[in-house]
């Protein structure tokens, strides 16, 4: 199993209108670029992925989410990120961190897709943001998320998100 749903509270509404105020949030500016965006881009054009961004999660939210057990001493990092303006994100290895523990804030049709590499299944993430053309990999398992349902993904298999239609935000908590 890739996901699971965790036993954890929803996010308070004036909490969540505070994480979905975008334009006030302050942008991770230390996301990395993707490395072989050029490799992907011959396989599949630039335009029918979705673009990516990270903010960080307003104090308010933190202190909340530390209160309620959610963010605890396993867990180093908690961002806010979205998804927008195209359907698809890259399928991808997340790297260095191990697992993500993420709560959807907007209302989404939008599937998570997780992949096994064709020709090397042992593979493991080994750099930052890795990505795969749609060739190399073969679908195994998907699933549409509940929004505000916390739940914890399997980061370290070859995954990614398509039927993207609406701007899909989402606060994501990881050890890495
Ligand atoms: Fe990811």
């Amino acid at each position: 199993m890739f996901y699971k749903y965790l036993d954890f509270p929803k996010l308070p509404s004036n909490l969540e209108a505070m994480c979905l105020d975008i334009d006030n949030l302050a942008p991770n500016t230390k996301w990395p670029e993707p490395k072989n965006l050029d490799k992907i881009s011959v396989d599949y054009p630039t335009e029918n992925f979705a673009k990516y961004k990270q903010y960080m999660v307003p104090k308010e939210v933190l202190v909340w989410l530390v209160d309620n057990g959610i963010v605890h001493k396993g867990i180093r990092i908690a961002r806010i990120h979205c998804m927008f303006d195209g359907p698809r994100v890259y399928p991808h290895f997340d790297y260095p961190r191990t697992f993500a523990i993420n709560y959807l804030l907007t209302d989404s049709t939008a599937t998570t897709c997780f992949y096994k590499h064709k020709t090397n299944s042992n593979l493991q993430p080994t750099r930052s943001n890795e990505l795969f053309s749609p060739d190399e990999i073969e679908l195994i398992d998907s699933v549409i998320l509940e929004p505000r349902c916390w739940h914890q993904l399997d980061v370290t298999a070859i995954h990614n998100v398509e039927n993207i239609t609406v701007p899909r935000v989402a606060l994501t908590l990881s050890d890495k």
